[in-house]
């Protein structure tokens, strides 16, 4: 059988990493997928290095819509990034009847509904593995292998830059903008690392998550985002003496009101494996009624890690391009016709553990006055540390980690402690979860 012909738009890292992975384990991946598969046309902006990417017999161009447009082409593998010339190139790929393989979270997070809508009418695959945590195969867990579940909740560290700048300010005490450099530099950071700091790019994946375990439309918009940039090395520090480390977590969670659909700064109890998952490793933890918890660990960015799981896409495309479009993986793990239309959460109903830190003044009655703010909104505290001033006269930091609370009552009570005269500036808070 002839070799399928792929277009690979983006010589980037990822779209670099792919050439060199399917260069370089082309006879196994041929075994695999029943015949060999080459990149017979690519283009990039700038394509002056395609030669050192083992690319000497691939077409090259400046303009992606070339390579989408030509007949020959039967894969359109989309490593550009972004939503304005991806979603353009993607939507006219479908168009014409090619498959498409992403690794676009941005693209499918936001108009994820309708390219599936489109790939449907077309009988066109779109496949997306490498959207979500890098090169772990959480996609297919969890829309294949997880398929006899009703899933309960998930939690990942799904963005890697982040992990590795909250690893490295607890381990090595370095500075957050320093260790953002390096990852810039390894090429973990998105394009605009804003994405990455300020937990867009996690949101963008949860976002698939969550739509894949709930069987849900994609609903970025009802994401409820919260980045690390917040996040100091006195928090960090307070975490480890109260036995948590701070991960940036994704959560999604089934609950009898609607979805909670959320990403934030999170204290997790420091024996779970997930508070020990470091650098740019992701991991999720998945939990279904009949399997029980599941754990799934590995790269979550990085130039071969993300190209594994693209090229696992490609061998998949090509396996199915001869089967009955009817009797493929949904795209999103559920019938399109059978989604639900549960609600998602808004952030103030949902209920979690807080850690909280504030500057009091010390002096007689100002604990006393917090607690009693607490205590009338049914808010318990777990445990409580007084930092020692460092001169006398000086104000002290109060640490605290609470029970279980609405998010609702603890931001009414966060305003009322605010407002008192005894409370210095600003009460910083991060969730805390058990994943227990
Ligand atoms: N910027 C992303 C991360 C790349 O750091 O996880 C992988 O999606």
């Amino acid at each position: 059988m002839k070799p399928v012909k792929v277009g690979l738009l983006g010589l980037g890292t990822v779209g670099g990493g792919t050439a060199t992975v399917l260069s370089r384990n082309a006879e196994e991946i041929a075994r695999r997928a029943g015949r060999g598969i080459v990149i017979d046309y690519a283009a990039a902006l700038d394509t002056s290095h395609a030669t050192r990417l083992g690319l000497t017999r691939t077409r090259l161009s400046n303009n992606a819509l070339d390579v989408v447009e030509d007949p020959e082409i039967e894969i359109i593998v989309e490593l550009i990034g972004g939503y304005t010339i991806a979603r353009d190139v993607v939507m006219k790929a479908i168009q014409s009847g090619k498959h498409v393989v992403t690794a676009n979270k941005a693209l499918i997070a936001l108009h994820g509904n309708e390219i599936f809508a489109a790939a449907q009418a077309n009988n066109v695959i779109v496949a997306f593995e490498a959207a979500v945590a890098g090169g772990i195969p959480i996609i297919k867990s969890l829309r294949e292998g997880l398929a006899a579940n009703h899933i309960e909740w998930l939690a990942g560290i799904i963005n890697g830059t982040g992990n590795f700048i909250l690893s490295e300010m607890r381990e090595k005490n370095r500075a957050f903008d320093d260790v953002l450099a390096e990852a810039q530099t390894l090429g973990y950071a998105e394009a605009d690392p804003t994405f990455d700091v300020e937990g867009i790019d996690a949101a963008h994946k949860l976002t698939i998550l969550s739509s894949i375990a709930f069987g849900i439309p994609l609903q970025f918009e009802h994401t409820y985002v919260e980045g690390i940039s917040r996040v100091t090395r006195e928090d960090v520090a307070n975490a480890a003496e109260l036995g948590y480390r701070i991960k940036h977590l994704g959560i999604a969670r089934r609950t009898g009101h609607g979805i909670e659909q959320r990403v934030h700064p999170t204290l997790v109890p420091s024996q779970r494996l997930m508070a020990h998952v470091n650098g740019v490793m992701n991991a999720v933890v998945v939990k279904g009624d009949a399997v029980g918890p599941t754990l799934y660990y590995g790269a979550g960015a990085g130039a071969e890690p993300t190209a594994s799981a693209v090229v696992a896409d490609i061998v998949d495309v090509v396996r199915a391009m001869t089967a009955d479009p009817n009797n493929r993986v949904p795209h999103l793990a559920f019938q399109p016709s059978r989604l639900a239309d549960t609600p998602i959460l808004p952030i103030d109903a949902v209920e979690t553990a807080f850690y909280l830190r504030m500057r009091a003044n010390d002096r007689p009655g100002v604990l006393a006055d917090i607690t009693r703010i607490l205590g009338d909104r049914g808010i318990s505290i777990e445990s409580l540390i007084q930092k020692d001033p460092e001169l006398v006269d000086q104000d002290v930091d109060i640490i605290m980690l609470t029970q279980r609370v609405r998010e609702g009552n603890m931001n009414e009570a966060v305003r009322a402690i605010e407002a008192l005269d005894s409370i210095c500036g600003r009460v910083t808070r991060i969730r805390v979860e058990s994943l227990g």
